[in-house]
């Protein structure tokens, strides 16, 4: 049991890394952190996961660390969780404690299979269940327990109420990805809603949905009033965006990048990835994001999509100019 809850880090930067399931791996990660991201956090874990991998793992003398890989340079980095169930969710909170900085519950996934265990996006329509939930996490845990939600399941949108919720249970900064659940990634994200969410809690806000550009970020922060921003899309393939919000936001100009750098960021990826255990299939459609737009795309797009080693994907990536 927590008896000092431990505050937020110091974010160096107002713009985060979102989670992103198959994106944001260890290596994008660490590449967005490098470029000057203000905060990382791991694609959602479900909590059972957790708890059997750690069992696994302990017979081999590793770590949790062995199942969320993550480097220390990653830091302050959060782990984000789903999944319901109380006493797994102290379980599991209590097994990633040691090893990250914040703990994010994800309450916004719109994926059947995870809304069908009454978790991600569904607890939006559980109040009660919610309250629980929150109040377990804050418990099971010494470190900073965030939450990041959608506006509701659908158009009856619940935010507010759960926010309140989580800030009386001692949740410290909320994200609003501002669509509902039905939704899905159609429309567009309602940043009115992350105005009155900045209006309606004290706890630090987090805007997300849609900021692609630097100029996008700093129209959200001046309409919202939000702490910070998320961004997800906008930063596949394009780490860039973190070093250009941040210049942006203080000098109200950025730099542009190349082709070239952006394949040759690439090959830095390709470095940073073989450390870890990431899915060959989501280094290819890595690769796809890092050239999408890029002149003379069809031709090397197809042969991207044909590799079958870190070494091919590295050669064709010297082959564009
Ligand atoms: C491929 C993909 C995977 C995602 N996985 C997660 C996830 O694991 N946890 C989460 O809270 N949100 C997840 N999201 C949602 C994003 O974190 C973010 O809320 C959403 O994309 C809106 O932000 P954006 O417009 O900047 O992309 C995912 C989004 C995408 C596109």
């Amino acid at each position: 049991m927590a008896s000092v809850l431990s505050t937020l880090p110091r974010f160096s930067s107002k713009a985060f890394l979102a989670p992103m399931a198959g994106v944001s791996d260890p290596a994008l990660r660490l590449l967005c952190k490098e470029m000057g991201a203000g905060l990382v956090v791991t694609e959602l874990t479900s909590i059972h996961a957790i708890i059997a991998k750690e069992k696994q793992l302990k017979t081999q003398n590793q770590a949790i660390s062995g199942f969320i890989e993550y480097s220390e340079k990653e830091r302050p980095l959060s782990v984000q969780l789903f999944g319901s169930e109380l006493e797994a969710l102290q379980k599991a909170s209590q097994i990633v404690s040691p090893f990250f900085d914040v703990i994010d519950y994800n309450m916004g996934c719109p994926a059947p299979h995870i809304t069908q265990q009454m978790a991600g996006g569904a607890l939006l329509q559980n109040l009660d269940l919610t309250k629980k939930i929150l109040e377990t996490l804050v418990k099971s845990t010494d470190k900073p327990v965030t939450l990041k939600m959608r506006a509701g399941v659908d158009n009856n949108l619940v935010f507010k109420d759960i926010a309140k919720i989580a800030q009386k249970a001692g949740i410290q900064m909320i994200t609003l990805h501002a669509r509902t659940v039905h939704q899905g990634y159609s429309g567009q994200s309602d940043w009115s809603l992350i105005r009155e969410l900045k209006e309606t809690v004290d706890i630090p806000i987090v805007g997300n949905g849609d900021v692609t550009t630097p100029e996008l970020a700093k129209s959200m922060i001046d309409q919202t009033g939000c702490d910070y921003i998320m961004i997800g899309r906008g930063a596949m393939g394009n780490p860039f965006l973190f070093e250009q919000v941040n210049d942006y936001l203080k000098t109200g100009t950025y730099k542009k990048y190349t082709q070239q750098d952006r394949t040759e960021l690439f090959v830095k990826y390709l470095d940073y990835a073989s450390k870890y255990k990431i899915k060959f299939a989501n280094i290819r459609q890595q690769a796809m994001r890092f050239t999408k737009g890029l002149r003379g795309g069809t031709i090397f797009r197809a042969s991207i999509m044909n590799a079958k080693t870190t070494d091919e994907l590295k050669l064709i990536m010297s082959q564009i100019s």
